[in-house]
């Protein structure tokens, strides 16, 4: 091996985990989509979410080829849960995903993005009649029925035809954490079988109603391929419809300590399944949304502060605030000093937030190089589940979402103020109390 490729080799072990186009320069600062770390935050401020927009769009090809190729009538929703912005539902659309959301915040951002109604799809347990109604005004393609009082509100609202899919309880349990489990018996999402056939007949007597299909999802960050072929044949059992949408869940590798089935394994694990259960004539449809955009995302903060007491605390600028999803699932991060990316990474450390909150532990026990405050710290993996439960805990304020792609960078949603933050409470400020 010449140094050159063992520079090369070690250039890309370090980036494993980091988005598909990010580079370290000779200095060893990290690079997302040819825009340094320092100028992205000299010029945006931290925290920040960061997004590589070409090895996004590179990895909802994957998808949408890779299923297509292997089932021509086939659909790829994006999940989009796990990171509604306006631009990312533009970026879907443009790539041809569909999209699905879970309530009527996430429609109002697609359409407004100007996805198209006939490729968005309505999910959740827990619909308003506001939301059923947006959804039928909007002529979305699907509404995802979780219960009977989703059926009895369609009936009573829907004025033209609109196609429903069934989401079933499969009784499937999955490796995951509890939180992102969601196919086992006593899951609050879907019905069983013997109800599900009840709503079948429901829907098929139903004059509007026009009964595309059933659904089934298993659960989230699934690092095992088994599962997927277990969906496939549970909604197989209910006989032959002209839709199946297998859920999305497929694992990410967070960590070196992590692998997950690539897109190729999963689509080969969930096509051989469909090829051997479903009707060659059904459409197949997947929802994956962590899979799609985790690895094209990092998170860029600020170290506010270094502490050695009974361990070395390095805190950063933001926290649980901004990744609420460490402190629910417990799943493990890497972090690292964003510009000096190949120094030994030596010292021992908690790198914990700003929330008071003791479990606001971003990442425990992860080595960094030298850390200092004012050094930036970069995230991996963060472009799922991370923007989506941003909360203003401690009056934090939602940091902003910057697309970068050849050099270029360009906020896709702007960080949150103090005047936004107090415009909720204008009626209290307008008042005395
Ligand atoms: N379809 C349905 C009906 C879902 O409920 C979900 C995720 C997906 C698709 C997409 O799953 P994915 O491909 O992203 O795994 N807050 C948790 C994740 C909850 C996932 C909820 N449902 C976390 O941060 O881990």
């Amino acid at each position: 091996m010449t140094a050159q490729q063992e520079g090369n080799s070690t250039r890309a072990q370090l980036l494993e985990r980091f988005p598909e186009e990010a580079d370290i320069t000779e200095e060893g600062e990290l690079v997302i989509g040819g825009c340094p770390v320092s100028e992205l935050a000299a010029q945006y401020g931290t925290p920040a979410y960061l997004v590589d927009e070409i090895g996004l769009r590179r990895q909802i090809r994957r998808f949408i080829d890779g299923l297509s190729a292997r089932w021509p009538n086939s659909e790829v929703l994006f999940a989009s849960k796990s990171l509604p912005c306006v631009a990312m539902y533009a970026i879907a659309q443009s790539e041809g995903l569909s999209v699905d959301v879970a309530g009527g915040g996430e429609l109002v951002m697609a359409l407004a993005a100007g996805v198209d109604p006939d490729r968005i799809y309505l999910h959740g347990n827990s619909k308003s009649d506001t939301e059923i109604q947006m959804a039928l005004d909007a002529g979305i393609r699907g509404i995802v029925v979780d219960n009977f009082d989703d059926l009895d509100r369609l009936d009573r609202l829907a004025t033209t035809r609109q196609g429903v899919l069934l989401r079933m309880i499969p009784g499937i349990e999955t490796q995951t954490h509890a939180s992102q489990a969601t196919g086992g018996h006593d899951s609050k999402f879907g019905l069983p079988v013997d109800q599900l056939r009840q709503a079948i007949e429901r829907v098929n007597a139903s004059p509007l109603l026009r009964l595309d299909g059933i659904h089934v999802h298993v659960g989230s960050q699934i690092l095992d391929s088994a599962p997927f072929a277990s969906a496939v044949r549970s909604v197989a059992e209910l006989g032959p419809f002209s839709t199946y949408d297998i859920g999305g869940g497929l694992g990410v590798p967070y960590t070196d300590g992590e692998t997950a089935p690539s897109v190729e394994e999963y689509l080969d694990v969930i096509v051989a399944a469909a090829r051997e259960l479903l009707p060659a004539s059904a459409k197949l449809m997947i929802e994956p949304g962590r899979s799609i955009v985790a690895r094209a995302g990092i998170t860029l903060y600020s170290v506010n502060t270094v502490k050695s007491t009974a361990k070395t605390f390095v805190a950063v600028d933001g926290g649980m605030a901004d990744n609420l999803d460490i402190a629910l699932t417990g799943q493990r991060y890497d972090a690292v000093i964003a510009t000096r990316m190949t120094e030994p990474r030596t010292v021992l450390s908690d790198v914990v937030g700003r929330q008071c909150e003791s479990g606001d532990l971003l990442v425990g026990e992860v080595k960094l190089s030298r850390p200092q405050r004012g050094d930036l710290l970069a995230m991996p993996m963060t472009g799922a589940y991370a923007y989506t439960m941003a909360n203003n805990y401690n009056g934090a304020l939602i940091p902003p979402i910057i697309f970068c792609a050849e050099g270029m960078s360009r906020l896709g949603a702007e960080r949150q103020t103090y005047e936004d933050l107090l415009h909720l409470h204008r009626p209290a400020l307008q008042g005395s109390w």
